[in-house]
């Protein structure tokens, strides 16, 4: 599905200060930054540039300390703890390095349990938590724990969970950071995939450098500063002229 024209994220002058007892980190120091629907964006930087701060507050997982994120136009800070939770639970599905799978609930179950926070019937849930498993390649492990999956397809049922109320954001920190180079590439192929055939905004934090490949644009940050943004095709000149 092709880039769209509309911003579905759009941070203004974004900071967040962490109070360590007598030292502030300035953990984000005014990051303006602009994603469009559907796009595939890669967030890169050495550890603790902020990368995963900047997921914080686009996710509406915590609140900025300064600076302003808009979600399809609405700026977040506005919106009421109802609203909120309302846009988090259908708007954005959200993969973590560490899958954060219930463990006592089968893949079924862990995938269904957002689509109850949703008010969704029970029929119509098992169907779309099958259809999303199918979906993810995990068809046959309708019925396993976490436990008993692998760790790339305990990132398979994640990422099938992010998708359960269909949200048109993405955002996953570090989502391979916990498994094997093909596994790794597997799951990066797997929301290529689904960014563009569902057109779904993939907005990830990543160190890996297969992830490039794929993304539409990459945001390096350093310091809680963008350092600077680049496309794809202007990441592949650059690899062109280096040899
Ligand atoms: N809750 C917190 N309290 C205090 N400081 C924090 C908190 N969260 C993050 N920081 C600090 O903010 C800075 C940015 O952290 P962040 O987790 O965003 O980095 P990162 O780019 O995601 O790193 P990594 O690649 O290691 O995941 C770091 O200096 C970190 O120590
Ligand atoms: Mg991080």
């Amino acid at each position: 599905m092709p880039r769209s024209d509309e911003y579905i994220v759009r941070t203004k002058d974004l900071s967040k200060h962490y109070q360590m007892g007598d030292e502030t980190v300035e953990a984000l120091k005014g990051v303006t930054v602009d994603i469009f629907r559907g796009e595939y964006i890669s967030i890169m930087g050495p550890s603790g540039s902020g990368k995963s701060t900047l997921f914080n507050m686009v996710g509406g997982l915590d609140k900025p300390t300064h600076g302003t994120v808009f979600i399809d136009e609405v700026d977040m800070a506005q919106l009421d703890a109802y609203e909120l939770a309302w846009l988090r639970c259908r708007k954005i599905g959200y993969i973590f390095q560490t899958f954060n799978l219930i463990p006592v609930m089968t893949a079924l179950e862990n995938i269904t349990l957002p689509m109850v926070f949703a008010g969704m019937a029970y029929d119509d849930m098992m169907k779309r938590g099958r259809e999303l498993l199918d979906t993810v390649g995990l068809g046959h492990r309708l019925h396993n724990k976490p436990g008993e999956l692998s760790g790339g397809q305990q990132q398979r049922v994640a990422i099938a969970r992010a998708l359960a109320n269909s949200p048109s954001i993405i955002l996953a920190d570090e989502p391979t950071g916990n498994l094997d180079l093909k596994t790794g590439k597997e799951i990066i192929d797997l929301l290529r995939r689904l960014n563009q055939e569902n057109g779904v905004t993939v907005i990830s934090a990543t160190h890996d450098l297969k992830m490039v490949d794929v993304s539409d644009r990459i945001f390096w940050i350093r310091d809680g500063l963008v350092d600077r943004v680049q496309t794809r095709s202007e990441m592949e000149q650059e690899v062109m002229t280096e040899h």
